[in-house]
């Protein structure tokens, strides 16, 4: 029997709570910010209060007496949630706040691959002074990411050709960060604009070694055809090769090698990763480039492969807890899987709070085993409410993309409320599109 705390109530966290529940022996205490109705169903006790107050956190695990824990949300890491755990001894699948700074100082996370000269980083550079931003940014033709260093929720990133018209309207963003201090740093990173077709890494790190997780590609505008504004991440798709339908084995072992070169790099700064470590990659014409590292499982990337993960989940967070890999342990089933997520009329910018869904869920278990995982949702007196945000994710499996596609769609037909979904996510015409235009991006490159 083994005692384990979760943190974290969103779609992500009610994921690994599932993982976890599989394994044998495991015993679940979640500590959330809101009532996740999946969560509360699989946990011996749970607690709702403030994620990020470290201390509250760890007394409630201390009187629960658990053992090991596992952290959702990156803003308890800043907090020092980990560090206050592991004073009390309980073993940790997460960062202390000095690893995690590879996540919430995005300037500390560019000048350690500058200083070990890690690959794929694009030019950059991070300064408190609009002037040499300023500069930069014409140096770059203008064609740029701003960046501010710190923690802003996702909401912080703009880009030319996209957030932004031109190179003087980054300026003037850029100078905005420092002088509004937004992330709280204190800084801006300017970055080289890249161009090319993003996808996520995730690995599980013991401090010296990692291993990879299924590629997953996410999609982060609210609307079909990557319109709208930008969100959390609308849904996600994975394929049974644990590669995508646009990238090679060599690009994945490019990102592996990065994300190797990025943990090495920690340890010798005194600041050893142990945890879920997550890249967001482009892979460009010119190779695999890092767009950022996150100290945490994506949200809703998780959803995609935890429930493929065939090892135990508790035993391999201990194992990453006390520095050591169970390597046997980390097999994902060869299925391919799409996530979708159901977002209240209105999201990202006017969200509907408060109305009612309905879930069908032996409708959805019918249907070829599809999961469902809670998000941004209340259980009020047999109810579900809806509270604003990312509601309710649905995840199809199957042995293509097409397949995991249909019956995720087909899930989601079994909710209804005031919601709206990205019916193109996983779809071969969304896919197609994706390698036409890696194609275009090398064709344009090599000739
Ligand atoms: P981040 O919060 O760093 O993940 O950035 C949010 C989004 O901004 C990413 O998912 C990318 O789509 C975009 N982005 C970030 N950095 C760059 C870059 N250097 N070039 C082009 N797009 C970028
Ligand atoms: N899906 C993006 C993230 O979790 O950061």
């Amino acid at each position: 029997m083994v005692r384990v705390l979760l943190v974290g109530s969103g779609g992500r966290e009610h994921a690994m709570a599932d993982a976890l529940a599989r394994a044998d022996g495991c015993e679940l205490y979640s500590f959330m910010s809101a009532r996740n109705p999946g969560i509360m169903r699989l946990s011996e006790e749970w607690a709702v209060g403030d994620i990020c107050d470290a201390v509250s956190v760890a007394k409630w695990a201390q009187t629960r007496k658990v053992e090991v824990a596992v952290i959702g949300p990156d803003a308890a890491f800043e907090k020092g949630v980990v560090d206050e755990l592991e004073k009390n001894e309980v073993l940790v699948c997460g960062p202390s706040r000095a690893a995690a700074r590879i996540e919430w100082d995005k300037s500390f996370a560019r000048e350690l691959m500058r200083k070990n000269k890690i690959a794929g980083c694009p030019k950059f550079l991070a300064t408190g002074d609009a002037r040499e931003a300023a500069d930069f940014i014409d140096e770059l033709g203008g064609a740029v990411a701003i960046k501010p260093a710190g923690l802003t929720g996702g909401k912080g990133v703009k880009v030319t050709g996209k957030q932004l018209r031109d190179g003087e309207e980054a300026k003037r963003y850029a100078a905005e960060v420092i002088s509004a201090n937004i992330g709280k740093l204190g800084s801006v990173v300017v970055e080289e604009k890249l161009e090319g077709e993003e996808f996520t890494l995730q690995a599980f790190v013991d401090g010296r070694g990692l291993a990879g997780m299924p590629l997953v590609q996410d999609h982060k505008l609210a609307l079909e055809g990557d319109k709208g504004a930008n969100t959390g991440g609308m849904g996600s798709y994975s394929d049974a090769n644990h590669l995508l339908p646009f990238l090679s084995e060599r690009e994945r072992d490019e990102a592996l090698d990065i994300m190797r070169s990025t943990v090495s790099a920690l340890a010798k700064a005194g600041a050893p990763y142990r945890g879920i470590l997550y890249g967001q990659f482009m892979a460009t014409a010119r190779g695999v480039k890092v767009i950022e590292f996150n100290s945490r499982f994506g949200d809703p990337e998780a959803m995609n492969v935890l429930p493929l993960l065939e090892g135990d989940f508790a035993g391999i967070a201990a194992g990453i807890g006390e520095g050591r890999l169970a390597r046997g342990e980390m097999r994902f089933a060869q299925k391919a899987s799409v996530c979708k997520y159901l977002v209240p009329e209105g999201y990202p910018e006017k969200p509907l709070k408060g109305e009612p869904i309905e879930v069908n869920e032996d409708a959805i278990g019918r249907n070829g085993g599809c999961r469902i995982f809670y998000a941004s949702v209340d259980e009020r007196e047999g109810k579900l409410l809806m509270l604003g945000s990312r509601t309710v994710a649905l995840v199809g499996q199957g042995d293509n993309i097409e397949e995991a596609e249909r019956r995720t769609e087909r899930a989601c037909s079994h909710v209804t409320g005031k919601l709206f979904h990205r019916r193109d996510i996983g779809t071969a015409e969304l896919i197609k599109k994706r390698i036409a235009h890696m194609d275009a991006l090398r064709r344009k490159d090599g000739g």
